[in-house]
Parts: C-alpha cells; sequence; structure tokens
C-alpha cells in the first residue's frame, strides 16, 4: 500500500497513520514530524524551517520534496508507505509524480472547521516518538506519559488558536486543491473524522478495504 493522507490540521491524519502502519507494517513518512525534529536538532534544515511552522505557513516546496524523496529512496518504504502531511502543494504533488514513485490511494480525512480548534486544543504529543492523544477523545494509558515510550506529554507551539486558523486558511488555500489533482487520477478516497476515534478507524479501514482482524 502507498498512501497519501490528506485533511486539514487536526484531522487525525498523525493518528490514522500510526493505526495503519502498525496494522500494514508499513513506514509512516511525517513531513511535519521529520521538520520538528530539524528544528530541535538545530540542523541546517531545522533553521531554515522554524519561521513557517511558528507562523502556520508552509515550508518552501524544495525543502520539503528534497527530504521526501531522499526518505522514499530508502529500503523500508520498498513495500509501501503511508505519506502523513505531504504533498501539501500541487508542485509537491507533481514532483512526487514526476519522480516516478507511484501511489495507490489518497485517503481525505474530513472535519468541519469548528471542530478543529477544540481538537487541536486539547491534543498532546509525546515529545520522544510524536505519538499525538487527546485529553478527551484519546487519552493515553499511562495517563502524563506515553503508553509506547514512556516519553513525556506536551502541547505543541503551533496548536494556540491564532495559528491554528492560519494553518486552517492555509489549507483550504494551498492544500484542498490536491483533492482534484488526485480526484482526476481517480485515487481519492474520503471519510469522516468522527468524534469517536473508533469509529473513524472502522470507516478508514472498511475505505481501504482493510481486514479489522
Ligand atoms: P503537520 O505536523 O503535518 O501538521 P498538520 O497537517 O497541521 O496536522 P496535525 O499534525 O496538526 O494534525 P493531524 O491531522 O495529524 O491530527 P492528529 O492525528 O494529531 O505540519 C506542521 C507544519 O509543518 C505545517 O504547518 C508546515 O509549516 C510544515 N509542513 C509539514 N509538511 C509540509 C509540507 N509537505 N510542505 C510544507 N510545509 C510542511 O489529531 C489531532 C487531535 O485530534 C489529536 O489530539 C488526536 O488524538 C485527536 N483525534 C484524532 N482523530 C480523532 C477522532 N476521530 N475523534 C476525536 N479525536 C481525534
Amino acid at each position: 500500500m502507498r498512501l497519501i493522507l490528506l485533511g486539514p490540521p487536526g484531522a487525525g491524519k498523525g493518528t490514522q497513520a500510526n493505526i495503519l502502519s502498525e496494522k500494514l507494517k508499513i513506514s509512516t513518512i511525517s513531513t511535519g514530524a521529520m521538520l520538528r525534529n530539524a528544528i530541535r536538532e538545530n540542523t541546517e534544515l531545522g533553521r531554515r524551517a522554524e519561521k513557517y511552522l511558528s507562523d502556520g505557513q508552509l515550508v518552501p516546496d524544495d525543502l520539503v520534496v528534497a527530504i521526501v524523496k531522499e526518505r522514499l529512496s530508502r529500503d523500508d518504504c520498498k513495500n509501501g508507505f503511508i505519506l502523513d502531511g505531504f504533498p501539501r502543494t500541487i508542485v509537491q504533488a507533481e514532483a512526487l509524480d514526476a519522480s516516478g514513485v507511484k501511489v495507490d490511494k489518497v485517503l481525505s480525512i474530513e472535519v468541519p472547521d469548528e471542530t478543529i480548534v477544540e481538537r487541536l486544543s486539547g491534543r498532546r504529543e509525546c515529545k520522544s516518538c510524536g505519538t499525538p492523544y487527546h485529553i478527551l477523545y484519546n487519552p493515553s494509558k499511562s495517563g502524563e506519559r506515553c503508553e509506547k515510550c514512556g516519553g513525556e506529554l506536551i502541547c505543541r507551539e503551533d496548536d494556540n488558536v491564532e495559528t491554528i486558523k492560519k494553518r486552517l486558511a492555509v489549507y483550504h488555500e494551498q492544500t484542498e486543491p490536491i483533492k482534484g489533482y488526485y480526484g482526476k487520477q481517480g485515487k481519492v478516497v474520503s471519510v469522516h473524522g468522527r468524534e469517536k476515534l473508533e469509529d473513524t478507524v472502522k470507516e478508514v479501514f472498511s475505505a481501504l478495504n482493510i481486514d479489522t482482524q
């Protein structure tokens, strides 16, 4: 399975990517996580990307395309992958096509804007492995710690109301048109990012024809 996850900030792309990755035994490539790691490690990429993330804007296409191409060339992507947060512009989608990487499906997770602010205000993310939780809808079974690795749970810097609104505007303007791009290729399947996580998971598995057992 070579899958793209599409959806507004806070739609649940990272959450579904984690679940699908475990189920299908394929790697997830999250450009957001890669960029946040680069910022934490103060690399050249991190220094160039930081201002865009904190302002809720997209990092320039050439920077992101380069890191994704390199990541996709590694061995663990040979049998499939999940792209979470890429492509995010038509230019990025065209660059992926031009590089010869074929995707099977584009899963669009639909969540209304009104729900997003509440979702992201309650999100907690593991500082070590990046697993997302929600204080109400998807709490960690280990309380204040990550249930997977025991890492500290933190609020992301771009999860404040002002930046969330900017990220939503950027999504509608620059990323949503990608649905039309892949729609023409007959690859888009849409699901509702429902209030109950288990309902969304069921819908996602059904849309992708994945056995729930
Ligand atoms: P990125 O990290 O990709 O952020 P995003 O797209 O804004 O998405 P989020 O990670 O905020 O949300 P999500 O959809 O993964 O939701 P989650 O599963 O956490 O990008 C960050 C920044 O990096 C960008 O702004 C940009 O600057 C830069 N960037 C990244 N990629 C780029 C690219 N390709 N080009 C240029 N720049 C790029 O879920 C959210 C919350 O909801 C959680 O608390 C979760 O527990 C909860 N939840 C999930 N599903 C459900 C459900 N069904 N019901 C109830 N709660 C749920």
